[in-house]
């Protein structure tokens, strides 16, 4: 019944050509996407679903990607807990302990009804073939932040507190995993064809810790959600073996190393990724020579999705875009 390329892809049907998004696909590379925003703040964007859904229709107008990406930040749900965040650029709030986490209780999914409404205008505005994608923050991302109180260079007081005191730290990562897993089951709900949980930080952590405290949140966050599941950890590729036992259906991966390899790694799963973000700083000739040997990594393979190995750079042309889509479909 689902024609959605990318549901197919990561569900390892067979497709006719790897289908496509670009994470950070919405966002200040595109000319309207900061135009939109010298009239708006960032969190008033997000949390109203006419500009959201504006915002994530943007890229999908221009370049007609295989996915939309709503728009909004793996910090949405813990403002909705009731933690007061101000983003500049990126997220800033007053550092939390361990304890304060743990005190942080449920997510009222009312709180973040914003977000559902954004899927119901984005689902009506796209084509029936592109499939509509929700995120969540991975917990032990989410608890960095929280705990960091924003992003710092190492997150060492982060990982100082995960080290001091493991046992509150599953605790909190409990508590984060079943707001994430709640808050991505709305998002199912309003009409999500897919669900991607980001975890930006978890590569700053030794194996150890991933598989003790990371990995059960992660696969937490994602139990019982009945649609296809794919998590993104850049910066960890000691942990590819590893991640297998989140149970998610496709596993992103970062430029570092080379996606057949990933992929060996990892098993039998859908992969996505791979492509560096500098590549769209290049020109479109080297765009397309990237993108012939990402495809000759991954021709035989079912289950591959295109996708950058982090967010896209926000100096990047919009053209190097367009070369890069184009890539792809000939
Ligand atoms: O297009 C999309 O991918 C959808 C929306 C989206 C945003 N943030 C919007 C945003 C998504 C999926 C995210 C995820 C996110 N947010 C991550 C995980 C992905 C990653 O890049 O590792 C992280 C770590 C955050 C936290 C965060 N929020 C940071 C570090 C920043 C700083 C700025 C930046 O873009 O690097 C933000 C703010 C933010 N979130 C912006 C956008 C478009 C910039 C807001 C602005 O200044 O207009």
């Amino acid at each position: 019944m689902n024609r959605r390329p990318l549901v197919e892809a990561l569900q390892r049907r067979p497709v006719s050509r790897p289908p496509l998004w670009i994470m950070r696909q919405a966002g200040r590379y595109l000319p309207e996407y900061r135009q939109l925003r010298e009239r708006h703040s960032f969190q008033e964007a997000v949390s109203t679903p006419k500009l959201a859904a504006e915002i994530t229709l943007q890229p999908i107008r221009r370049f007609g990607m295989d996915g939309a990406v709503i728009f909004a930040d793996i910090m949405t749900p813990i403002e909705a807990m009731g933690v007061d965040i101000t983003f500049d650029p990126g997220p800033r709030l007053r550092p939390h302990t361990l304890k304060d986490v743990i005190a942080l209780g449920e997510l009222d999914s009312d709180q973040v009804g914003f977000v559902a409404e954004t899927i119901h205008l984005v689902r009506d505005a796209i084509p029936e073939e592109t499939a509509v994608i929700g995120f969540a923050g991975a917990p032990i991302t989410v608890l960095a932040y929280l705990v960091e109180g924003g992003g710092t260079k190492d997150f060492l007081a982060f990982r100082s507190a995960v080290r001091m005191d493991p046992s509150a730290a599953a605790e909190a990562l409990e508590i984060l995993a079943r707001a994430t897993n709640r808050y991505l089951a709305m998002q199912i709900a309003a009409g999500a064809d897919i669900v991607q949980l980001f975890d930006t930080w978890m590569g700053l952590l030794d194996r150890s810790t991933v598989e003790r405290l990371a990995i059960p949140a992660a696969r937490k966050s994602l139990a019982g959600l009945r649609v296809p599941r794919i998590y993104f950890a850049p910066g960890a590729s000691h942990t590819l073996d590893l991640q297998p036992k989140i149970g998610a259906d496709g596993y992103g991966v970062d430029w570092r190393i080379p996606i057949d390899e990933a992929w060996d790694r990892l098993g039998d799963v859908a992969v996505q990724g791979n492509l560096d973000p500098a590549v769209l700083l290049t020109d479109p000739d080297t765009i397309r020579r990237e993108v012939e040997h990402l495809l000759a990594r991954t021709a035989g393979r079912s289950g591959h999705v295109v996708n950058l190995g982090h967010g896209i750079d926000r100096n990047t042309p919009p053209e190097h875009l367009t070369a890069l889509v184009e890539a792809v479909r000939s």
